[in-house]
């Protein structure tokens, strides 16, 4: 069975209409990637999924059952935590009173504890005193994935970590999802660097403009077809 299933998913801000009849799946201890250029729809997708964006009950399944209309609070507690787009900690708590947040959303028996969190990254241990806004960029993205582990998700979506951060500390970052796929978590990755979304993911799907346009395994994706997916068909020949 899926673990989340989107069925037709459409998604507004008022009258603006973002996406078009999404329909994607995440299938136990699966990652995914979510590719696609500014405004594709990729972040309406993952607030969609995590209740922050309300929808049709049935847009969207958690494990076959209708949670599209779920509040976030409640799709937390179901298992599904958002990593979101610009990290959004809390300023005026600590490094660890951040991660707790996260386990307030869901107290579950899980993997992840604080140790087990500052093992993963052991610079937040050392800094776990300090304000959120006292660390680095890529240490705040250090915490907002451990806020989000904390609540032992099933499926953890992670909407753009690369956000602003050098190279060499987005190879921080991402040098910890083996060990958060080995708990069994389902990954969801929102990149807009293809090369390393084709790097973690086991299968690819490409947005363009509120829809999905492309789909499929690393592996079996050619890159005009990708450039095509992600640009539009126009720009083809510059792939
Ligand atoms: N709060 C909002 N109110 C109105 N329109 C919005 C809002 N948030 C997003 N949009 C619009 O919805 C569309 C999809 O935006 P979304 O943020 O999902 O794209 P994205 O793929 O995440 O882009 P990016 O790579 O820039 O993060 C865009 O046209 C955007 O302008
Ligand atoms: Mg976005």
């Amino acid at each position: 069975m899926s673990l989340i299933e989107t069925k037709n998913l459409m998604a507004f801000y008022g009258d603006f209409q973002a996406l078009f009849g999404v329909n994607i799946i995440l299938h136990p201890g699966e990652t995914i990637a979510v590719i696609g250029a500014n405004g594709a729809g990729k972040s309406t997708l993952m607030r969609s999924i995590a209740g922050v964006l309300r929808n049709e009950p049935g847009a969207i399944l958690h494990r076959g059952e209708t949670i599209g209309a779920l509040s976030a609070p409640d799709v937390m507690a179901r298992g599904v935590a958002l990593v979101p787009e610009g990290r959004r900690l809390f300023p005026s708590l600590t490094v660890e009173e951040n991660l707790l947040v996260g386990r307030h959303g869901r107290k579950v028996d899980g993997p992840w504890t604080l140790d087990g969190v500052y093992q993963l990254f052991p610079i937040l241990k050392e800094r776990r005193c300090k304000p959120s806004t006292a660390l680095s960029g890529g240490q705040q993205q250090m915490v907002a994935i451990g806020r989000a582990l904390m609540s032992n998700p099933e499926v953890l979506l992670c909407d753009e970590l690369s956000l602003g951060l050098a190279p060499v500390v987005i190879k921080d970052i991402y040098a910890a999802f083996p060990r958060i796929r080995e708990t069994g978590a389902a990954i969801v990755i929102v990149e807009q660097d293809i090369a390393q979304a084709l790097k973690v993911a086991d299968r690819v799907y490409c947005m363009m403009e509120g829809r999905v346009t492309l789909e499929g395994r690393p592996g079996e994706l050619d890159r005009a077809d990708i450039h095509a997916a992600y640009f539009g068909a126009d720009t083809h020949e510059l792939a």
